[in-house]
C-alpha cells in the first residue's frame, strides 16, 4: 500500500517537472508580449541601419541620391521585413558597388542583426512580413502539390529562371539566378517581394497555397540534383564508383579464390581413381 502511494506521488511529481521543463523550453522569451524587447530590437536595427545602409538608402530609409542626382538606393519605406530578410540573408545587401545587378555574397549580418534591421524597416510602414515557417515548410508536401507546383513554375517562372530552375540571362547584363541553392524561406520571400527585375507575386494573385506548391516543386528539383543518386555519403559519383570498384574487385577476388581452391582438388579427385 505505502509503496504504491509513494510510486504514484513520484509519477505525478516527475510529470509536473516534465511539464515545467517543456514549458520553459517551448515558450520563447519574448512571449510575454511586452513592448520592451520589440522596441529595443527596432532601436538596435535603426543603429545598424545608420552605420551600414543609410549611406545609400538615406538617413531614414527614404532613399538616397549621390551628388549628381543618381539614385544610390531606393526608398525602403513599405518594402516590409520580408524584403530586408531576403536581401540581407542572401548577402545582396549591403550592396558593395553599383553594377547592373547586386549579386549574392556571403552574408554580412548575423540572423539577430538581420531581424533587427527587418524590425526597423517594418516599423516605418506596413509591408510584407517574414513568412511563418508553416508557409514554406514543404517536408510533408504531397505528390499532387509538387505536380501542381511544377505547372505553376512552368507558367510563371521559367521565362526567366529556365525550365530546370538553373537560371538564365536577362537583357542589359542582368540575370535570373539559379534556384538550386535557395532556401524555401527565401523562395517565399522572393515571390512576395519581387527583388530587382523579378515581378511581385502578391498573395492576392498567387495565393500562399500556390507559393507552397512552387516551393515543394523546387525543393524536389533540388533533391533530385543529388549527383550520387543513392546518396552514398553525398559524395556523388566518386563514392559510388569507389563502392562499385571495391564490390566488383571483391567479387572477382572471391571468385578467383574459389576457383583456386576448387580446381586442384577436383583434378586430384579426378586423377585419383585413374592413378
Ligand atoms: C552601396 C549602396 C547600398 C548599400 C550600402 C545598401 N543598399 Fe540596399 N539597395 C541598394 C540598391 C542600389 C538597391 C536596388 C537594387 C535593385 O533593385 O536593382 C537596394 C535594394 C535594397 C532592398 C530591396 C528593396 C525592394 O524594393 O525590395 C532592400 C530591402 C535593401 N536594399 C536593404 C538594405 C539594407 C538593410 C542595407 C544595410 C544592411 C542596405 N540595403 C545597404 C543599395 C545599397
Ligand atoms: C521577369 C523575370 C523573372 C520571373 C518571371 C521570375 N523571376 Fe525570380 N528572379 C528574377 C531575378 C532577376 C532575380 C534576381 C534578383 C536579385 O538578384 O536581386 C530573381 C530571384 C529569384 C529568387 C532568389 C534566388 C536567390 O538565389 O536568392 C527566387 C527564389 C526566385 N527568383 C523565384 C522565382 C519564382 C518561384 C518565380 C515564379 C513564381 C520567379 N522567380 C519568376 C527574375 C524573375
Amino acid at each position: 500500500m505505502r509503496r504504491t502511494k509513494f510510486a504514484r506521488t513520484l509519477v505525478v511529481g516527475s510529470a509536473l517537472v516534465m511539464v515545467g521543463l517543456a514549458y520553459a523550453v517551448l515558450v520563447p522569451d519574448g512571449a510575454a508580449g511586452a513592448d520592451g524587447p520589440q522596441s529595443q530590437q527596432i532601436e538596435e536595427g535603426r543603429k545598424l541601419f545608420a552605420v551600414g545602409c543609410s549611406s545609400c538608402h538615406g538617413a531614414h530609409a527614404e532613399g538616397g541620391t549621390d551628388g549628381e542626382g543618381h539614385i544610390t538606393g531606393p526608398s525602403l519605406i513599405g518594402v516590409g521585413a520580408a524584403a530586408v530578410d531576403f536581401q540581407v540573408s542572401t548577402g545582396r545587401m549591403p550592396a558593395a558597388q553599383t553594377g547592373a545587378q547586386v549579386p549574392q555574397k556571403p552574408r554580412v549580418y548575423t540572423p539577430e542583426e538581420t531581424a533587427a534591421l527587418a524590425a526597423y524597416i517594418a516599423s516605418l510602414a506596413p509591408g510584407p512580413a517574414i513568412p511563418a515557417e508553416e508557409a514554406y515548410d514543404v517536408s510533408k508536401a504531397t505528390q499532387e502539390e509538387v505536380v501542381r507546383g511544377g505547372e505553376l513554375f512552368r507558367t510563371n517562372c521559367t521565362a526567366c529562371h529556365n525550365f530546370s530552375g538553373r537560371g538564365g540571362a536577362l537583357p542589359n547584363g542582368r540575370y535570373a539566378p539559379s534556384l538550386m541553392e535557395t532556401t524555401p524561406k527565401n523562395m517565399y520571400q522572393a515571390m512576395l517581394t519581387g527583388p530587382q527585375q523579378m515581378p511581385v507575386f502578391s498573395d492576392g494573385v498567387f495565393t500562399p497555397e500556390d507559393k507552397r506548391a512552387v516551393i515543394a516543386y523546387l525543393v524536389s528539383l533540388q533533391q533530385s540534383e543529388d549527383p550520387g543518386g543513392f546518396g552514398l555519403g553525398r559524395l556523388g559519383p566518386v563514392s559510388e564508383g569507389l563502392w562499385g570498384w571495391l564490390l566488383g574487385i571483391g567479387a572477382l577476388v572471391g571468385v578467383a579464390v574459389w576457383i583456386g581452391a576448387k580446381t586442384p582438388r577436383v583434378k586430384r579427385d579426378e586423377q585419383g581413381p585413374k592413378g
